[in-house]
């Protein structure tokens, strides 16, 4: 599993300038393969509007891709590049949560992104590509993109060893200028990625639980000072969380250890916001909520009724 250790993020920084990255740019007869409308109508007056959006998509997932993450995790959204989400961006990441505004969003795109020296594989995203892509009108788009995964460990041999790729599935609406301003992604399969890159540990081994609501209470502990405290000590969390289902990572938007473990990373980036998200409460974040709200709440979240978010007019 992605095991966040951000104690090592310096030594990310080092070896910055021997990470191989996979060019993930198409090549123009690639993006002609994907863009079977580009071409085929009214050749010579043909909008743009397609090539725009596959862009600000194509650098939205660049930005996963290790280490190009890094500014981010350390500066938040203020060290995300302009451009590619408006300010009162809203969305949904299935199967993590809603996410309500810019903040959120680039943190959980870009900084839940694994850094290798947070998992016992030493794994990240180290490429990806827009696999199947549309938008016939300016404001909408969807695609599929496969974010390729390997081991980022210069000087072993294991470098480069390729790991299992991850999935998201995304429609999304732009703004007139080609920035995203509403986004419903899905990133099948999650359950099944992180036990393959946990060695093939299933989660329901008790060790592997055991060692993970260590590692949250642990972090969470030296992360969580202050107002921002969650538990009295390790052991009183190790207590509290050892009563609470773990969870599945294919619906991760619970009261529970695989919700906790995915919003630990945050509490890197803005512990008070997030630390209340792995603390007994689950702050609003890591709680039951019910089915449809987590999964049908287009209304709240877009604004309009389901439906009309995602559709060219
Ligand atoms: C991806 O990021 C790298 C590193 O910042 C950059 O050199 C490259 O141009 C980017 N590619 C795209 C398609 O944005």
């Amino acid at each position: 599993m992605f095991r966040p250790n951000f104690i090592l993020l310096a030594l990310g920084w080092a070896l910055l300038q021997q990470v191989h990255l996979a060019n993930a740019w198409p090549t123009p007869h690639q993006l002609s393969q994907w863009l079977p409308h580009f071409k085929s109508q009214r050749p010579q007056t043909q909008p743009d509007f397609a090539r725009r959006n596959f862009e600000t998509m194509s650098r939205i997932y660049n930005l996963t891709v290790y280490p190009n993450q890094l500014p981010i995790l350390g500066g938040g959204g203020a060290a995300a590049p302009p451009g590619l989400f408006t300010q009162d961006v809203r969305g949904r990441v299935t199967p993590v949560g809603d996410f309500e505004d810019f903040e959120h969003s680039i943190e959980y795109f870009f900084s839940l992104s694994p850094v290798p020296q947070g998992n016992a594989v030493k794994g990240a995203i180290t490429g990806y590509r827009i696999v199947e892509f549309s938008s016939q009108c300016p404001e909408i788009a969807a695609s599929v993109v496969y974010l390729y995964c390997s081991v980022v460990d210069p000087g072993s041999p294991d470098h480069g060893r390729p790991l299992p790729a991850l999935k998201q599935v995304a429609f999304w609406r732009f703004d007139s200028q080609g920035t995203v301003a509403y986004y419903d992604a899905w990133i099948p399969n999650l359950h099944s990625w992180v036990e393959l890159t946990n060695g093939g540990v299933p989660v329901s081994d008790p060790q592997f639980q055991a060692s993970s609501i260590t590692q949250i209470c642990t972090l969470t502990q030296l992360r969580c000072h202050g107002e921002n405290r969650q538990w009295d000590s390790i052991e009183q969390c190790i207590a509290d969380l050892s009563q609470k289902p773990y969870g599945n990572y294919d619906e991760a938007w619970g009261d529970n250890i695989a919700c906790r473990s995915i919003h630990l990373v945050l509490t890197q980036v803005r512990p008070d916001v997030h630390c209340p998200h792995v603390g007994p409460t689950g702050g609003g974040k890591c709680v039951n909520a019910p089915y449809a709200e987590r999964y049908f709440s287009d209304e709240s979240l877009f604004g309009s009724p389901s439906g009309e978010t995602f559709v060219c007019k």
